[in-house]
């Protein structure tokens, strides 16, 4: 069964932006960080999905919200300065933004390629890049939102696989660049989670989730609640010498290699 854990880490007073955290896996992510004590800032594209997410994550204290697209660059980096001009220096910053369709690639324009990437991998660049300045150094914590394809070729994902490779590597070498300033920067990469988005356009059918639950080794789905646990520890005092790394919240799917029925 899934983990009925709380939160047993302290953010009282810290800042936190989650790009792309208005559903799924990542509005988890920010539930657990507010929960947990934390100011929240979200961002995704469609304005009612922004609004929900603030209203959801402001029980305690007022969240932010900004309705941009992270292959923006100058909005990313005007709701940073925002985020930052409110609440002060961020303490965690986390881009999940990501698209993803099944499609061969001989089934896929230039265009439908490069829309994945962009908001995979130019967008985490994006926050990225804008957000350093807005860190608090030293301290700060950065965490990208990986994927099994980063690592496992998958047919129908070779947009996913060659973004999501590349959000790994522009994890590791940014956790170098920025390690001397104390911002230490890491991917989490989920295994298939309960009730998003990305699941259901990877298994849409119930055999298909069925063929994914028997590839677990735990033999279950995740819950997004599983992932925020893992961002929690990842950002706090415990994780302070974990830079660089690519930790797999995935029930042993990776370690198994990672089967999704689609050829
Ligand atoms: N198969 C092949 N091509 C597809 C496709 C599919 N299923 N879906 C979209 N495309 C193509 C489009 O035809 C377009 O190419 P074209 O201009 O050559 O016709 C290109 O992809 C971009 O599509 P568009 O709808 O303009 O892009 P967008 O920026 O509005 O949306 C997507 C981006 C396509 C990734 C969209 O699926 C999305 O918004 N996803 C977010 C939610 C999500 O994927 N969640 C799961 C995260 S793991
Ligand atoms: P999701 O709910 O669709 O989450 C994607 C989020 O990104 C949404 O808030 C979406 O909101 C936003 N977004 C998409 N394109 C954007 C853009 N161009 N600019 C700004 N925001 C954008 O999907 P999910 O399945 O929970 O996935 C979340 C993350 O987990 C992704 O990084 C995904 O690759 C990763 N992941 C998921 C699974 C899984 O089991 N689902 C497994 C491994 C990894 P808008 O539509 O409002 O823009």
């Amino acid at each position: 069964m899934a983990s009925q854990a709380t939160a047993t880490f302290d953010f009282t007073g810290a800042n936190v932006f989650v790009f792309g955290g208005t559903s799924g896996i990542n509005l988890g992510i920010a539930e657990c960080f507010a929960g947990a004590g934390a100011t929240l800032a979200v961002a995704s594209r469609k304005p009612d999905k922004v609004d929900a997410a603030v209203e959801r994550l402001s029980a305690d204290r007022p969240a932010h919200g900004y309705a941009l697209d992270v292959r923006d660059a100058d909005a990313v980096a005007a709701a940073l300065a925002d985020f930052h001009g409110h609440a002060g220096d961020i303490d965690v910053l986390i881009s999940g933004a990501a698209g993803n369709f099944p499609a061969p690639a001989t089934g896929m324009s230039p265009n439908a390629f490069k829309a994945v990437v962009d908001i995979d991998l130019l967008g985490t660049f994006n926050v990225l890049r804008a957000g350093f300045e807005y860190l608090k150094k030293p301290g700060a914590s950065v965490i990208n939102i990986s994927a099994p394809q980063a690592s496992v070729a998958m047919a129908l994902q070779s947009h996913v696989c060659a973004a999501k490779a590349g959000v790994e590597l522009l994890t590791q070498s940014l956790a170098i660049e920025w390690g001397p300033d104390g911002v230490r920067v890491n991917a989490v990469i989920p295994g298939p989670i309960d009730g998003t988005e990305g699941m259901a356009r990877l298994a849409p059918t119930e055999a298909a989730r069925r063929a994914v639950i028997d590839s677990v080794p735990l033999r279950r789905y995740g819950a997004a609640d599983e992932i925020g646990q893992a961002c929690l520890w990842l950002s706090s005092d415990a994780a302070a010498y974990v830079n660089g790394a690519l930790l797999p919240v995935d029930g042993g799917w990776l370690a198994a290699g990672v089967r999704v029925p689609m050829g």
